[in-house]
């Protein structure tokens, strides 16, 4: 097949149906990069809005390098994979090191949390850069298309579909291509494609998948990803309207982010299980206690994980116990009414709704 016959008839189906998006409409390589990772965490609808109110906040990068880090996952917050937020924070410090942000692909990819196609998709965006984009999109529609049927998700179909890609690649318009395949990736070739769909399409009379009706098999992956499944049994503590919350260490995705008294297990607890561990099993020797169920069950899907939580309300009266209790373990106290102005993660805002 003639590519760029291919790549033409993808520009234009793009030019005629693509969506008017802010990030769309600025070479700022800034504006770019956030955009991309807020686009890596969320659909399209509801990144909209994270983005607006990222850039208003932050609307250059040495906005973003000189605040804290606090505040940037505030932003973050409800996102998810607060990693990418973190990398985010660092990665401006770096490029205000830099002075200014870089403008090849090799400097580019070497910022903190950007990976190979964030790189393109910033080099080409921005600079108009001869880098293909390969993304979950380009996979389904290059499988498809050409009728790969290496796994995606093993080593030697990353290799063939990054050099597939880059091969496709319209390298008078790198830019407009790339967003033409993703933006046709995201509405035209979608993950369950209709008939329909596909007997309308503008790329069917090139596309092996549609001519051998495999489109809804393609592309293959090798792994189901294993989901284990975590209890976590979260204890809000009341005590003369102050709360106490307390900054998540480790390394899991969560860290830095705020968090009640917590008991992680891999089954669910009785209440009698929960208080018998630290520093619950301390805070219940209060004169006067009451231990309430606000909600239980409650399921939150992440990417390897199935989170199930019990939300539990602690009131207690003795504030001075309580306080040397929690403040001794590194929690922080605060009025009720300031709740908001931590970063939780988005599970936490269910527990927050039901206080
Ligand atoms: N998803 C990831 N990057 C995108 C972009 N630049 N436009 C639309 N959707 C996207």
């Amino acid at each position: 097949m003639n590519h760029m016959l291919w790549s033409s008839r993808l520009e234009d189906w793009y030019e005629q149906n693509k969506r008017e998006l802010p990030w769309r409409d600025t070479c700022d390589p800034y504006l770019i990069w956030i955009a991309e990772i807020i686009l890596q965490q969320t659909r399209v609808a509801q990144g909209y809005d994270y983005y607006v109110r990222f850039v208003r906040r932050f609307p250059c990068v040495e906005d973003l390098a000189r605040a804290e880090e606090d505040e940037v996952l505030k932003y973050w917050q409800g996102l998810g994979y607060y990693s990418r937020a973190r990398n985010l924070h660092a990665a401006a410090r770096q490029i205000v090191e830099m002075g200014g942000f870089p403008r090849s692909y090799e400097l580019i990819r070497s910022l903190k949390g950007v990976g190979d196609y964030t790189a393109a998709a910033i080099a080409s965006f921005a600079f108009d850069l001869p880098y293909a984009v390969l993304d979950g999109n380009v996979y389904r529609v290059l499988s498809r298309c050409f009728g790969v049927e290496i796994p995606i998700d093993s080593v030697q179909g990353k290799k063939y579909f990054a050099a597939l890609a880059q091969e496709l690649l319209d390298e008078r318009n790198p830019a407009l291509y790339n967003q033409a395949i993703m933006d046709f990736g995201a509405l035209q070739c979608t993950p369950v494609c209709s008939e329909q769909k596909c007997l309308t399409c503008p790329m069917n009379e090139f596309c092996v998948a549609h001519s051998t009706r495999r489109v809804n098999e393609l592309p293959v992956k090798a792994r189901k990803t294993a989901v284990t499944d975590r209890y976590l049994t979260y204890v809000y503590v009341r005590c003369q309207n102050k709360t106490f919350l307390h900054r998540r260490q480790g390394n899991g995705i969560w860290r830095g982010l705020y968090e009640p008294p917590v008991v992680e297990s891999d089954s669910k607890l009785t209440p009698a299980e929960l208080i018998s561990q630290a520093p619950l099993s301390e805070l219940m020797r209060c004169s006067e206690s009451r231990l309430i169920v606000l909600k239980e069950d409650v399921t939150h899907r992440l990417s390897h994980r199935l989170l199930h939580a019990d939300f539990y309300l602690l009131e207690l009266d003795d504030i001075d116990y309580v306080k040397k209790i929690l403040c001794s373990n590194d929690y922080v106290q605060l009025e009720e009414t300031g709740r908001d102005g931590y970063a939780v993660p988005k599970l936490l805002t269910l527990m927050w709704e039901l206080l």
